[in-house]
């Protein structure tokens, strides 16, 4: 069976640039809520009688998505995977409890990285159309300006990637996410890596960290 995998760490900590890392070394899938929610961020939720009708109003924002849509998310993805790497979720203690009754976890790894280090590649983060592959214009830069090195798509700049909604979602991350990397360390399962190398550096010490624990 291949392993599941869990990656904790604040906006721009470098889970999606590990996540895809890890699926082209371990097989596994790459179940992540910030795409499934960018995909269908204007889903009609306006039965759930929460506060907006549509993910995306909370998205662009920088505010959490309800749980009730985005468990429901994880536990479909989660049942359809083979082995998974889960990228974005649990973001909040609510939705920790829940993961811990659908599934078991192999490996929980957390990318630590200074706050001041998360602004600068938010804001200059770059993704594909086409294929969802991630650039950055200052330390990981395509070959040719605004063109996806992998399959000649265009490159856009993520809605919620404004130096004020990331700020935002920092803090978001601070109040509620950063109980559940506690949470997960109490338990005494955290894989702690240091996030602030190089994506080959960080890789590096990753592939360690699931070859060890998994
Ligand atoms: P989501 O898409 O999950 O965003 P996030 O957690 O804020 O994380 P990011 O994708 O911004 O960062 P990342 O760690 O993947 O960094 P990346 O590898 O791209 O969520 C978006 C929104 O969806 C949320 O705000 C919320 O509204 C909603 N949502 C999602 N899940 C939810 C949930 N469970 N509950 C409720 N709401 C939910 O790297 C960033 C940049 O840095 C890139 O440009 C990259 O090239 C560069 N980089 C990466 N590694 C390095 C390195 N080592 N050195 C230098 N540069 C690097
Ligand atoms: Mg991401």
């Amino acid at each position: 069976m291949n392993p599941h995998i869990l990656i904790l760490g604040a906006p721009g900590a470098g889970k999606g640039t590990q996540s895809d890392n890890i699926v082209s070394e371990f097989g596994v899938e790459h179940v992540t809520t910030g795409d499934a929610l960018r995909s269908n961020k204007g889903m009609d939720i306006s039965h759930l009688g929460l506060e907006y009708d549509t993910p995306g109003e909370y998205m662009d924002k920088g505010e959490l998505v309800p749980d009730p849509v985005v468990n429901e998310i994880v536990k479909t993805a989660l049942e359809e995977a083979d082995g998974y790497v889960l990228d974005g979720y649990p973001r909040n203690l609510d939705q920790a409890e829940y993961l811990s009754e659908i599934t078991d976890l192999d490996v929980v790894l957390y990318l630590d990285v200074d706050e001041d280090v998360l602004v600068a590649r938010l804001t200059g983060r770059r993704v594909c159309e086409e294929c969802g592959a991630t650039y950055h214009v200052e330390f990981s830069p395509p070959e040719e300006e605004g063109v996806c090195d992998e399959c000649g798509g265009d490159l856009y700049q993520r809605e919620d990637d404004s130096e004020e909604t990331a700020r935002e979602r920092i803090r978001v991350y601070e109040e509620n996410t950063a109980p559940v990397v506690e949470f997960y360390d109490d338990e005494g399962d955290l894989a702690r890596v240091d996030g602030e190398g190089t994506p080959d550096e960080v890789w590096a010490d990753v592939r360690e960290a699931i070859e060890s624990n998994a």
